[in-house]
């Protein structure tokens, strides 16, 4: 858990409500450098700035609410991943966290791959110039047209889902006269939230072709007969916001065992494997995420032992991180609108967006930070709920933070580590215009997604 279900600190009011937070922090003008992208700093003046810009004035010039991306860290981000891999591994971005044009160029040009879930996503992802051959498409229910564009485009690899997909695929690529390089996504039986994960002998979900019960070995069986596939290798892809590499342990070792299974029944050694994403990110301080490098490290070691255990040829490794690369590049900015004290419990604070741009808070429950970043203040800790605008009791952004006293109408409230399930899992509840997202860099800013207009809405209403 990352944080406590009850306060781990000290009491500082004898009034504080049960709840998942912990004691405020010792200075609420301070910015923990662990959750916000790394050219955020408060300056002189108590305004907060990011690529050298004050979110007064971006609020300003874009309006809130609005999502800020820190181009520099998104980069930064992107490198570290793919220095940590090296050329003999693949790193492709999870474009679900969050794609557009802007996103897939800088992904081009610092080298990484694209993880793709959709004929959307593959669209932009082809306008934007990434090339075919480095997108890998995804998902459990591609339909024949999907299919048909990624064949035709040349993606480099389809990951196969089920059994009628390796018929479907197979079937399209002989039809354009190609032969698809595919993975088939198997499904190891491991289940990761966080600190923990659990191994069950079947799991109870939509995704991949299972192991346990031979099913996995069966795909695979039937992919290397057929003339239009080429299989590359097996997938696994075990959760979402990690820090124990134990389940990643576990499934390298069932999907290294289905490699060797393969070998002996078929005499051949696949060369890749594809281990997914999911790595964590911090949300709060108290999140400890590990570094590419440490993550790099960790899953070659396990891999190439395993691989030895087994007596193969170590594969090349792919992994497809989504969070790990956008999630702390950008903040919302919000701005503050109501206040109500409730007594004995907390004060709800009430922002201009909500869940509509960040469901994550009513969907699972997740944890984020907030700040004042439009000025300081010595004003004591309140135990604060940061809301949105929406008709919906549920539509809460922050549940427990600590806000100075003195927060107020008018102030700017920025909320961390909202780069990746937030913009792309946006919503028009109660027609709400989704936010805008503008990258940040040195100084200068522009929009790379624009905000939506009433007149975008009338625009699909056409009754
Ligand atoms: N690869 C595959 C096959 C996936 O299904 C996913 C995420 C990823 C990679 C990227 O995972 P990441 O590194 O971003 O955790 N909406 C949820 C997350 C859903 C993730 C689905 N698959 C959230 O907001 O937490």
């Amino acid at each position: 858990m990352s944080r406590s279900a009850h306060p781990a600190g000290p009491r500082h009011a004898d009034v504080l409500p049960e709840g998942h937070y912990t004691a405020p922090p010792a200075d609420l003008n301070a910015l923990d450098a662990k959750v916000w992208s790394r050219t955020v700093q408060r300056g002189e003046d108590g305004v907060v700035t990011v690529g050298g810009m004050e979110v007064t004035r971006l609020a300003e010039e874009f309006g809130t609410p609005a999502y800020f991306l820190d181009e520099a860290d998104f980069r930064a981000r992107c490198r570290a991943w793919a220095d940590a891999f090296g050329p003999d591994a693949d790193v492709f971005y999870a474009g679900k966290a969050f794609l557009s044009r802007a996103v897939v160029r800088w992904l081009t040009e610092e080298g990484l791959n694209l993880d793709v879930c959709s004929g959307g996503e593959l669209a932009t992802a082809l306008d934007a110039g990434m090339p075919a051959e480095r997108i890998a498409f995804h998902g459990n229910n591609k339909s024949q047209e999907e299919i048909e564009r990624a064949v035709s485009a040349g993606v480099g690899r389809i990951v196969l889902d089920s059994f009628q997909e390796i018929v479907r695929v197979a079937h399209v690529a002989q039809a354009q006269g190609r032969r698809q390089r595919v993975q088939i996504r198997v499904t190891v039986g491991v289940e990761a939230h966080t600190h923990e994960f659990i191994a069950t002998a079947h799991e109870d979900q939509k995704f991949g072709i299972g192991l346990a019960d031979g099913q996995a070995a069966e795909a695979v069986r039937r992919a290397l007969k057929l003339d239009g596939l080429e299989l590359i290798g097996i997938h696994s892809h075990i959760g979402s916001q990690i820090f124990d590499m134990a389940g990643f342990e576990v499934s390298a070792r069932r999907v290294v065992q289905l490699l060797a299974q393969v070998r002996d029944e078929h005499g051949v050694e696949l060369p890749e494997i594809d281990l997914g994403g999911g790595l964590g990110i911090a949300y709060t301080s108290e999140d400890d995420p590990r570094e590419p490098h440490d993550i790099a490290k960790a899953l070659r070691e396990i891999v190439t032992r395993e691989c030895e255990a087994a007596k193969l040829r170590t594969p090349r490794i792919s992994v497809e991180p989504g969070r790990a690369i956008v999630g702390p590049s950008a903040f919302t900015l919000y701005r503050v609108g109501t206040i109500k004290p409730l007594h004995g419990l907390r004060t709800y604070v009430s922002v201009d967006g909500g869940m509509s741009d960040n469901i994550r808070t009513a969907l699972y429950d997740a944890e984020y930070s907030v700040a004042l970043v439009s000025r300081t203040s010595d004003a004591a800790p309140m135990l604060s709920r940061v809301v949105g605008k929406h008709c919906e009791s549920g539509d809460i952004v922050v549940k427990d933070a600590f806000l100075p006293a003195d927060v107020a109408p008018g102030d700017l409230l920025a909320v961390p580590a909202t780069g990746a399930y937030c913009r792309s899992m946006a919503s028009n509840y109660n027609h709400a215009l989704r936010p805008p997202v503008v990258a940040v860099k040195n100084g200068r800013a522009r929009v790379i997604v624009r905000r939506e207009t009433e007149e975008d809405l009338l625009r699909l209403d056409v009754g």
